[in-house]
């Protein structure tokens, strides 16, 4: 990655004074990305007094938040990549666990480095039976999503020495305890919905035959996976390891900034993914294709969409992606394996007729919206007879990977303080507190309570 010289600058006239102001456009990476610093703004000021310029981008339009070596998008070309390797090809050739070292580390793992990788996951995946216990607290009917944020944001008691982020043998071992302990919690949080009893980790297993394995056993002695299940779940963990700034890494970025402990800041990440704008999506594609019901309902369904009066068209549109979702593609791929063996249903059939239509109606077509990568993975979910409100907890045991690779970074990161944005203040101006008391809160009552 190189660090360009800054040859190129922005010239910029301040119309109310008449200054002249210059900022450097800066050109780095491989991709040659080129920004200007929202710093270089704050000279910019007509009196010495004035707190200077603001650049003003609620949701962060088109702010970058940091410099990551992680993980490159090109929305408009539908490129994804993980340190630089395609993400079709992790998709066909790597396993979950070596893309998590990927991330992390930012080389893939020799043999060496990735059985001990394997090992020290494998071995860190039971969790303190205060979990479990605190687990069954839940009511019957909790959503996992609840149960595994507050399980992690739990975890983070289990572990005080996990507060010293500085320490690299701490941040370690949490992130080998958050990529473990994760699907254990996601499994059991199933396990306690469905009124099953638990079933603790095998550790002959694979990341995901021990992960469906707590999710499905019962009274066989060694629990055998599908093939195809097993290969559907390790692509599809793959497919969501990471996403650079996304709502929910953001979030872990912006809590693990205050130097929290990363149980806590990854808790946030969940609470983020848990919103039905991000990670939930999935969840409501199906909804919203059970609500259509039909075939023959599809025109007037769209035609809603379109007038903005019904709901948006799930799994459709990207914030970043203005063109085919690469992930979308390996993903309908992965439903037709998935589907050659568990057969084809309605709910493909109605899924396939929208992903038509849209693409061929001017609506989408102008706005840039394609299928996200959550448009079919909740159809496969469901086909492996996962639940619809797991979807998301499927999501996040994959995303763990990503976030903590984020954390490490930002945690490494000389240039990260912690997260505080600015504010466009448009409330009142100063006013005296009398004027605050009025009827609804007259002074004797005042007085009273005061007393
Ligand atoms: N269906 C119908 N119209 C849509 C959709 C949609 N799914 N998405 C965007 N639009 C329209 C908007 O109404 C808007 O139209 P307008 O210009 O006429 O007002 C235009 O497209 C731009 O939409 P924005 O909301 O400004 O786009 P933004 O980048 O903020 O939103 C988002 C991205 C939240 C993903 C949005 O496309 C959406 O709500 N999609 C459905 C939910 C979804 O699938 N989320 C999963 C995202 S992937 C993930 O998190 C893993």
């Amino acid at each position: 990655m190189s660090n360009a010289a800054n040859a190129d600058v922005l010239e910029l006239t301040d119309s109310r004074s008449g200054s002249q102001y210059s900022a450097p456009i800066r050109t780095e990476g491989p991709e040659g990305d080129t920004y200007m610093r929202a710093m270089d703004l704050r000279p910019i000021k007509r009196e010495a007094s004035e707190f200077g310029l603001l650049s003003y981008d609620p949701a962060f339009m088109n702010t970058a938040s940091c410099r990551s070596a992680i993980t490159f998008i090109d929305g408009d070309q539908g490129i994804l990549r993980y340190r630089g390797y395609p993400i079709e090809q992790l998709a066909e050739n790597a396993t979950f666990l070596e893309v998590a070292y990927l991330l992390r580390n930012g080389e893939l793992p020799n043999q060496t480095q990735y059985d001990s990788w394997v090992h020290d996951i494998t071995y860190h995946t039971y969790v303190h039976e205060n979990i479990r216990k605190f687990l069954e607290g839940f009511r019957y009917d909790a959503h996992p999503m609840s149960m595994l944020c507050s399980a992690t944001a739990a975890l983070s008691s289990f572990y005080p020495d996990a507060r010293d982020i500085q320490d690299p043998q701490q941040r370690y071992i949490s992130t080998i305890r958050l990529m473990a302990k994760l699907p254990t919690i996601a499994a059991f949080a199933y396990r306690h919905v469905k009124g099953l009893p638990f079933i603790y980790p095998d550790n002959d297993l694979s990341y995901t035959e021990n992960f469906l394995s707590m999710i499905a056993r019962m009274s066989e002695p060694k629990y055998e996976a599908n093939p195809v299940f097993v290969k559907a779940l390790e692509v599809l963990f793959i497919l969501h390891a990471d996403h650079e700034q996304n709502c929910s890494t953001n979030a872990v970025r912006a809590v693990g900034s205050s130097h929290v402990d990363p149980f806590s800041a990854v808790a946030a990440g969940i609470a983020a993914l848990y919103g039905p704008l991000h990670g939930g999506a999935n969840e409501a594609v199906l909804r919203m294709i059970t609500d259509i019901g039909d075939k023959k309902n599809i025109p007037a369904f769209i035609e809603s969409v379109k007038s903005g009066k019904g709901d948006r068209l799930m799994g459709f549109g990207h914030r970043v992606y203005k063109s085919y979702d690469p992930r979308a593609r390996i993903v309908k791929k992965l439903a037709d394996e998935v589907f050659a063996q568990v057969g084809m249903d309605k709910d493909l059939e109605i899924a396939l007729e929208l992903e038509r239509i849209a693409l061929s109606d001017d609506y989408f077509v102008s706005r840039k919206l394609y299928p996200n990568v959550d448009f079919y993975t909740g159809l496969i979910y469901r086909s492996m007879a996962f639940p619809t409100d797991f979807f998301t907890v499927l999501f996040a045991v994959a995303r763990v990977s990503g976030w903590l690779a984020q954390w490490e970074e930002m945690i490494l990161d000389k240039e990260q303080k912690i997260a505080r944005p600015r504010q466009i203040y448009i409330g009142h101006g100063e006013r005296p507190y009398a004027d605050g008391l009025s009827e609804k809160f007259p002074k004797a009552r005042k007085d009273s309570i005061r007393k």
